[in-house]
Formats: C-alpha cells, structure tokens, sequence
C-alpha cells in the first residue's frame, strides 16, 4: 500500500472561502506536492450529527460538498472521495479509539469548550468524544499527512499521542500523522467580527462568502467588511485585525506573502484594495462554480463517490480486523 493523506471537512454547511483557503486549496496543492500518495478524502457526516442537523439540509451539504472538493479542482486519481457514514468502520473505530482515549485528554480541546458553549438544547457526549472519531477517520488508514487549517491541530497532537500510546501497547500498529498547515491562510476571520474565524455556522450571513455566492454578493460582503479608521495599509494582525484579515485573503489566493501585499498597496486606500481583492475572489470563483454546476447532477459523481467509498472500505475493514485481532476481541483466528 501506498503512502497516504488524510482529510475531512464537515457538511454543516456551505462551503466558505475560510474553509476553502484554510484546507481544500491546500489539498489541490498537497495532491500535487505527494503525487506518489494515495489520498482518502471524506465528507465528515458523521461528525456534523454531534450537534443537531435537519434531514434535508444535511443530505444537501453531503452532496454539495462531494461536488465541491472536485470543483475546486482535486485530480481523480490517487484519489477516494467518499461520505464517512457510509463506510462503518469509522462508527466502529471511534468506538475502539475512545477505549484508550482519557476524558482529561477531551476536556482540555478548546473546540469542544467553545461547541459546547453555544448548544441551547443540551450538549451530546458526541460532541465530546468528537475528538476520538477523528483520530479514527485518521488512523484507519494510516495517513502520513493530515492537511488541515490551524483550528484543528489540537486535535492533531492529541491523535499522534493516541497513536502513540497504541503503538506501545498493541505493537506498531498505526502510522503517527503529521499535520500539514497552510503558511496563510490557515485562519481566516469573519469579515463583520475579525477577532473570532469565520465559521459555516456563524448566524451572520455577511460574516462570510460562500463558494456558491454570486459575483455583487461576494463584491458586497468584501466591500463591507470590517477595517479600521486609520487608513493606511499595514500588515499588523494584532492591531488591524480586519484589514490583516483581508490581506491574508489577497496573500493566499495569489501566493505571495501578506507583507509583500502590504508593501504593493502601500499607498493605495482600503477601497483601492477592497476592490482588487474582489476581483481575486470573484476570478477564483467564476471556474469553480463553472465546474461546481457541471457536476453536481452527474452520474460522474455518484461513481466517484462508490468507488472510493468501495476502496476505503477494504483498507478501512482490513485495519479493523488487525486491532480485532491485536486487542483478543472475538475468537482466535485459524
Ligand atoms: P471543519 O469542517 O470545521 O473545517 C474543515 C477544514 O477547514 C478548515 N477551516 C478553516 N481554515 C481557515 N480559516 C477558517 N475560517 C476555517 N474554517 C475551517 C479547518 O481547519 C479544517 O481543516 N474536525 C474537522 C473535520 C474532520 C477531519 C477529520 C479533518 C473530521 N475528521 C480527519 C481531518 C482529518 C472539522 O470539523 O473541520
């Protein structure tokens, strides 16, 4: 079996450009970088049920997002694209993960403290343990690299102690992930509140722009985010949280570093640069949705999504049995 990469993205919502800067943009760009891996990329359903979801909305972001990853231009090959529900194993894996996972360990991930903040109806012990199932989707397939934005290294540390701590106990079972995080772009901030991410579940519609969203409401939203009175164009996250925020978006889309954006506007207005970089996103946009709409329907990608939900299935099972076989679980093996 090949070297391979891991990564997820929960369909809690439409996809956004925080998200699509912070990790799908890297996967196209991990794909290219590690032609020689094999690449298990999944729509994380399971993940999104931790807090309460509507039927019908969360089958609509399952298909939207399986349309989106290709959109945005992921290769088929070396490639398994597939919904995480469908193959079992990872119900199964969380179940096996969360046996040698501590609560000490859970209560300390930030996420959780802020997800279980915002539940009005009651907090689930998934939401908890959410931590452990990731770690599984992770392990199964023994990722070497995990491509993800920086709100989920945390995760990331405490699925390479897990590994570890199972590697000591069962034998080398498991390979030790690596995360891969994005120089820029791996935080980006809400447009209407820039000192907290933007985020799919944000009740403020302006706080973000979707992948989908047309041309005047992405021109919109930039043009009206949050900067600051003083008018002049500097890279300084922690005093221009908003305008470094814009900048960090200029600096992913063009793959050039947030001082040189800096410098290159230096005597430009915010209005000058607001503008440009809606044009940016605009133009980054226009191709994906092109792409976006040609899929969506297809039967292209219904057989994208079996065949990788076929592949990831038998290495998934296969990884099962192993720790079966490692923990004494069932009957010994003839
Ligand atoms: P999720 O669905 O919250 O986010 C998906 C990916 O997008 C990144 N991201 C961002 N990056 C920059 N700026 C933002 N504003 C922003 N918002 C989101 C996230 O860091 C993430 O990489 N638990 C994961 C999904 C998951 C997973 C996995 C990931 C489940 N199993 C196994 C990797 C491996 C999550 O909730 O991501």
């Amino acid at each position: 079996m090949k070297k391979t990469i891991v990564s997820g993205i929960q369909p809690t919502g439409s996809i956004n450009i925080g998200t699509y800067l912070g990790s799908i943009r890297n996967f196209v760009k991990t794909q290219v970088d590690y032609q020689d891996h094999h690449f298990f990329l999944f729509i994380a359903d399971l993940h999104a049920i931790t807090v309460p979801q509507e039927k019908q909305t969360l089958r609509k972001h399952i298909k939207e997002l399986a349309a989106i990853y290709l959109a945005c231009g992921l290769k088929k090959d070396n490639l398994s694209l597939f919904i995480q529900s469908e193959v079992k194993a990872h119900a199964e894996m969380n179940y096996l993960i969360q046996c040698f996972t501590y609560m000490g360990e859970l209560e300390r991930m930030t996420q959780y403290k802020d997800k279980a903040q915002k539940q009005t109806a009651g907090v689930t012990s998934s939401l908890f343990t959410y931590p452990a199932l990731m770690a599984g989707d992770i392990l199964l397939y023994d990722a070497e690299y995990v491509p993800v934005g920086d709100d989920q290294k945390q995760h990331l540390e405490l699925t390479r102690d897990i590994a570890t701590r199972m590697n000591n106990k069962l034998g080398n079972v498991f390979t030790v992930p690596k995360p891969l995080i994005p120089k820029v772009g791996a935080r980006i901030m809400s447009l209407t509140d820039p000192t907290s991410k933007m985020s799919k579940s944000d009740p403020n519609i302006k706080s973000r722009i979707h992948l989908l969203d047309e041309e005047n409401i992405v021109r919109k939203r930039i043009m009206s985010a949050i900067t600051d009175s003083e008018g002049v164009i500097k890279y300084d996250r922690q005093n221009k949280p908003g305008l470094s925020n814009l900048i960090d978006m200029m600096s992913a889309l063009t793959d050039q570093s947030p001082e040189a954006i800096a410098q290159s506007y230096q005597s430009a207005n915010y209005k000058t640069f607001k503008e440009d970089l809606a044009e940016q996103v605009v133009n980054t946009l226009k191709p994906i949705q092109e792409r976006y709409h040609s899929l969506i329907n297809s039967d292209e990608l219904d057989q994208i999504l079996d065949d990788g939900k076929a592949f990831a299935e038998k290495i998934a099972s296969r990884k099962i049995d192993k720790l079966h076989h490692k923990l004494g679980l069932g009957r010994k093996r003839k």
